[in-house]
């Protein structure tokens, strides 16, 4: 294969992308105001159907989430969630599943399964914008009292909440480093 001397603007991208898969890829940005309208049963669907259709290390698919929308318990969870901005009116608990694990497992094979969940999380936050939500990634959380709150058994390890909602206002898009910072092409120099 011919060597790619110019990395794919955006631009570029989006022309070559029919399906607009890469279109919402490349304009979600974390959404941290939303409305009060609940988010409708079937969207709700669409977003957990798209979270485990991510891949996982083995297919092991190690993984569990609880998706809270009843506001008493939202409420008690943000209570103990100090990166959640804004009042969401979903939050999803994404979590390591330990008991898809062996005795004989070890810290790699555990550590992969946490980057399978962030693969289901960002597959989450893309099905969200595409059908017209906002979410929020959110590590800044209590494990211990939203575990006790949520009845979450031993062997889940909670990994990362979701804030979603409706949004109030349109995000400011973040700013990216160059890619000509990040990305080198075979080999780093
Ligand atoms: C692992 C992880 C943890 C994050 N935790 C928080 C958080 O606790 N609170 C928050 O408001 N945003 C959180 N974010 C969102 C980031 O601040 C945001 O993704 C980043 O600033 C880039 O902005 P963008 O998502 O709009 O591109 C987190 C993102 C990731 C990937």
């Amino acid at each position: 294969m011919a060597r790619r001397s110019e990395p794919p603007t955006p631009q570029t991208a989006l022309h070559l992308d029919p399906t607009g898969v890469l279109r919402a890829i490349l304009t979600r940005s974390a959404v941290r105001s939303y409305t009060a309208e609940p988010v409708p049963d079937a969207m709700v669907e669409s977003m957990v159907r798209a979270m485990v259709s991510a891949p996982s290390a083995s297919n092991q698919q190690a993984w569990a989430f609880v998706v809270v929308r009843d506001p008493v318990r939202l409420h008690s969870v943000r209570s103990f969630a100090p990166g959640v901005i804004g009042e969401p009116s979903l939050l999803l608990v994404a979590c390591l599943d330990h008991s898809r694990y062996s005795d004989s497992d070890g810290a790699h094979v555990r550590r992969q399964g946490k980057l399978c969940v962030a693969m289901a999380v960002e597959n989450f936050l893309l099905a969200a914008h595409a059908l017209g939500l906002g979410a929020c990634p959110v590590s800044s959380f209590l494990p211990g009292p939203i575990r006790l709150l949520l009845n979450m058994p031993d062997h889940l390890e909670l990994i990362l909440l979701v804030a979603a909602g409706h949004p109030a206002t349109k995000p400011n898009p973040s700013t990216r480093r160059d890619l000509d910072e990040v990305v080198r092409y075979d080999g780093y120099r």
